[in-house]
């Protein structure tokens, strides 16, 4: 029986889809049978990041509205070993109406697939509780950007009332020049203000952008960036690991986090 990930974030453009297309592809990596749902109805890139827009004749709205079979909707990467994808539809108009029938179709991914990763639109309204009440885990994804931190304090604290068994926290466009400049927050300050530990913390880097006007994950190059994916797709498929203990000062000694010096982030998560 597979797992359900949900990769979500409150604020857009964190990178969630480039998460998913990239930790999608490492899963597939390590042998894993993997399907990217992409939920982000109206914005769907998902297939375009994995350069498959071409190949798209059905949609989850098609799927879950009884249009098509599975086996018609799902779009098989070629480049990855067991690597599939089923794209959004271009619009939906009230998408808590599909709940029950995404669950069902879930289910029945996970008789067949290791991991169903699910691309999560920005925000926390109707779009996010669609897409997280399918899912058994989350991963939830930030930059070191104070308003995306915020926004994932946010996020953090409506998850833990959503039931799920394990939530994960991932730092993406990470810029170590502006840290060791305390011009941005380190990733210890992130985790400190989430009160989490992190399964990964990916470099902000060009050859991301490159790789996906070319459609191709950038996990696929030599890169820092797809280094740290595939470190973090390997914490993802590791079991659990305890967070930090809120209670022990120790976990917040942060005297650079500039975060301290703003006076707080403003959720309670
Ligand atoms: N680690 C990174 N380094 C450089 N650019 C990145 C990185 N992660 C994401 N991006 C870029 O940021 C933009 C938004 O990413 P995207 O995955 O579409 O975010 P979201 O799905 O959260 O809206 C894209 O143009 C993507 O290429
Ligand atoms: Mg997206």
């Amino acid at each position: 029986m597979g797992e359900a990930i949900v990769f979500t974030s409150g604020k857009g453009g964190v990178g969630k889809t480039t998460t998913i297309a990239n930790i999608g592809a490492g899963l597939s990596r390590l042998d894993k049978k993997v399907i990217m749902l992409d939920t982000d109805m109206g914005l769907r890139n998902l297939d375009v990041v994995m350069g498959m827009e071409d190949q798209i004749r059905y949609h989850l709205l098609d799927l879950l509205e009884n249009r098509c079979r599975l086996k018609q909707a799902l779009i098989r990467d070629k480049r990855f070993p067991n690597l599939y994808m089923i794209p959004a539809a271009l619009r939906c108009e009230k998408i808590s109406d599909y709940e029950t029938k995404l669950y069902t179709l879930v289910s029945e991914l996970k008789q067949e697939f290791d991991y169903v990763l699910i691309d999560c639109p920005a925000g926390i309204d109707d779009g996010f509780h669609f897409a997280v009440s399918a899912a058994d885990r989350a991963v939830v994804v930030t930059t070191p950007h104070i308003s995306a931190v915020r926004d994932a304090a946010r996020v953090l604290y409506l998850l833990e009332g959503m039931n799920l068994s394990r939530v994960d926290l991932l730092i993406n466009s990470y810029h170590a020049r502006m840290v060791r400049k305390r011009d941005m927050l380190s990733d210890r300050d992130v985790e400190d203000i989430l009160g989490m530990k992190s399964v990964g913390v990916i470099p902000l880097d060009d050859k991301v952008i490159v790789s996906q006007n070319q459609g191709v994950p950038v996990i696929a190059f030599r890169s820092k960036a797809a280094r740290a994916f595939m470190q973090a797709a390997e914490a993802i498929d590791r079991p659990f690991v305890f967070p930090v203990d809120l209670d022990n000062e120790e976990s917040f000694d942060t005297d650079n986090s500039i975060l301290l010096k703003r006076g707080g982030c403003g959720y309670e998560a």
